[in-house]
């Protein structure tokens, strides 16, 4: 008796279009995107920036401290690292292109308030 294969090209094929096209709707929906952040999520992000940036932003060291600066200028910087448009920066370039827009503004308005 011949066995079947259990798994040939077309049927891997298959799987791996299916397995790619599953996700896609939940991202092109509008409002999942839209979701406002929760307190609880936002601490999260906030949280990774800890490891430079020092607990709730206050740096003991080079790296600027972020806790209590206006939100405005907070939002102006996240953005411009974002855009490439800051010269200065090295690591921020890159890591600020993680964030969307929205969390960039809610890390702005979070550090910003820890200072108060
Ligand atoms: C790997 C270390 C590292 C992590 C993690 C990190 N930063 Fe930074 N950050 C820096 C450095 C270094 C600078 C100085 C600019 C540069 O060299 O990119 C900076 C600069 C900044 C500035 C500009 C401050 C100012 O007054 O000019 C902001 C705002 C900022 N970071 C926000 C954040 C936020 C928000 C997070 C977390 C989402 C974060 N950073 C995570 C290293 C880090």
């Amino acid at each position: 008796m011949r066995s079947k294969p259990l798994c040939n090209p077309a049927r891997a094929l298959l799987w791996l279009t299916l397995a790619m096209a599953a996700p896609l709707p939940a991202l092109a929906n509008p409002a999942t995107a839209a979701a406002p952040l929760r307190t609880q999520d936002i601490a999260l992000l906030a949280a990774s920036c800890a490891n430079c940036h020092g607990p709730d932003g206050r740096s003991t060291g080079g790296i600027p401290t972020l806790r209590g600066l206006p939100e405005a200028h907070l939002l102006q910087r996240l953005q411009a690292f974002k855009a490439g448009a800051a010269k200065d920066a090295t690591v921020m370039t890159r890591l600020a292109k993680g964030y969307d827009d929205e969390q960039l503004k809610a890390l702005a308005q979070w550090f910003s308030k820890k200072g108060q």
